[in-house]
């Protein structure tokens, strides 16, 4: 089946019941903690955040004030990890095409835009992600270059080696990471670059721990071993350049984030535990697609 950017026909977008799991889930996830953040200034970003925290907002003693602070903070440090990402991607020019695998809301691919100008495909399995990211690109006036789409981010029927750039911000862990850097290298064009921020399990731990277990039924996903990414990146034309371990950096998120009584899923305190004791890390990887 030939399919343009443009998406007039649309692949299948799920190819197993797992993916279709995946699907339902975001579908219906309507968490505080990332709606509430998003709506400060509709960037919205599924992911968690870098770099130190404010730590004041805490003490402060109006309770309807502290929630606020506490959910802008949360948000200005999952910017932080979204600008750092988009900062590895350049130089872009406003004629570039960027590829946002797993998009999620869709605010990875506006800070990509508001950053270089370029045009940006994100791409999520679920239909309810790419009509809620449409609408707000069409509302911030971006809707002719930022466009999301209802597609398999490893089947996705764009155009071969259309792409400048391309990533994926915590979502490598739903998906075979064989077939995802297929489809990236396919996509991008000679010497185009890839990043991924992901949450891996650490190999010198011996195998999953408890907490990263944890963590997969939680998201009902299958995070990977560090050395699963650069086996599957030198089988598939992504050579690293950068490589940037952000355990540390998570940190302060997660910490002010179990503290956010108003925004707290439950799972807060595995990631700190699953940090702190070795088995769990997060890592920036930076490729050139050769
Ligand atoms: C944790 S969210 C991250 C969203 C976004 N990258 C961000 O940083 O805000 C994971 C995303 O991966 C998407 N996803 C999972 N499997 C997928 C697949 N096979 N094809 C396309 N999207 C997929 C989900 O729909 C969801 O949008």
């Amino acid at each position: 089946m030939a399919i343009s950017q443009s998406g007039a026909t649309a692949t299948i977008p799920t190819q197993s019941t797992y993916q279709n799991r995946v699907a339902d889930y975001w579908n219906a996830e309507k968490n505080p903690v990332n709606l509430e953040l998003g709506k400060i200034d509709d960037l919205y970003h599924h992911h968690y955040g870098v770099g130190d925290a404010e730590w004041s907002v805490l003490d402060e003693t109006d309770p309807a004030r502290r929630q606020e602070r506490i959910t802008a903070e949360l948000h200005r440090l999952e910017q932080a990890q979204a600008e750092l990402l988009a900062s590895h991607l350049g130089p872009l020019t406003s004629a570039d095409r960027v590829f946002d695998a797993g998009c999620g809301r869709g605010g990875g691919s506006v800070v990509a835009n508001l950053r270089y100008g370029c045009h940006a495909d994100g791409v999520t399995i679920s239909a309810t992600q790419a009509e809620f990211a449409n609408e707000q690109a069409r509302a911030r006036g971006v809707g002719d270059k930022v466009r999301y789409h209802h597609r398999n981010m490893l089947d996705t029927g764009f155009t071969s080696g259309g792409y400048a750039a391309s990533w994926n911000n915590e979502s490598t862990m739903y998906v075979e990471l064989d077939l995802l850097f297929a489809e990236h290298a396919r996509l991008l064009r000679r010497a185009g670059r890839y990043v991924v921020i992901t949450g891996c399990y650490n190999d010198t731990y011996g195998q999953a721990s408890r907490e990263v277990s944890l963590i997969n039924a939680h998201y009902i996903c299958d995070i990977h071993p560090r050395s699963a990414y650069f086996r599957a990146m030198a089988r598939n034309r992504l050579v690293p350049v950068h490589v940037e371990d952000l355990t540390q950096a998570a940190l302060p998120y997660w910490e002010l984030r179990r503290n956010a009584e108003h925004l707290v899923t439950g799972i807060e305190d595995t990631f700190l535990t699953a940090y702190k004791n070795g088995s769990f890390q997060y890592l920036m990887i930076v490729a050139d697609r050769v």
